[in-house]
């Protein structure tokens, strides 16, 4: 059993708004639990359900992150939203092409952890800004618990 995580989530991650960092660390989990069943050589079972998760909790993600920047007048928006539809695109291909071939499970791996941790650190970190902004203006501190 691979016992190490591929991604380490730590506390430098996080944006201050709760509800999307909460929603980072269970992408960052689910990726690590694809990293951890293709180590242990578990075959399309696990790996194929796990990749669906992937793909629908992302979604769900990003329609939570695109409605609070919306709400926020995030001025990038747009380009934004690009990033992601882009990669929904890549997410709905590996969860397509799930495979028990580790080479192809760790190509897989390495875009997911680079995407991710670029994006949570350099892109979404531009609107940490403006969501937390708004949050202050309407009284609450980041969202509702
Ligand atoms: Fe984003």
């Amino acid at each position: 059993m691979a016992s190490n995580l591929y991604i380490v989530w730590n506390e430098s991650n996080c944006l201050g708004i709760p509800i999307i960092d909460e929603q980072h660390r269970g992408i960052v989990s689910i990726i690590n639990s694809y990293y951890s069943f293709v180590h242990e050589g578990r075959g399309e079972k696990i790996i194929v359900p796990t990749l669906m998760g992937l793909l629908h909790f992302t979604s769900v993600h990003f329609l939570v992150e695109e409605e609070l920047i919306a709400a926020a007048g995030y001025p990038h928006m747009e380009q934004h939203v690009t990033l992601h539809r882009a990669l929904m695109k890549r997410t709905k291909a590996i969860a397509q092409e799930a495979s028990t071939n580790i080479d192809t499970d760790m190509k897989a791996l390495a875009f997911l952890k680079e995407w991710w941790l670029t994006h949570i650190n350099k892109e979404d970190r531009q609107y940490a800004p403006f969501v937390l902004d708004q949050a202050g203006r309407n009284g609450i501190a980041g969202r509702r618990a």
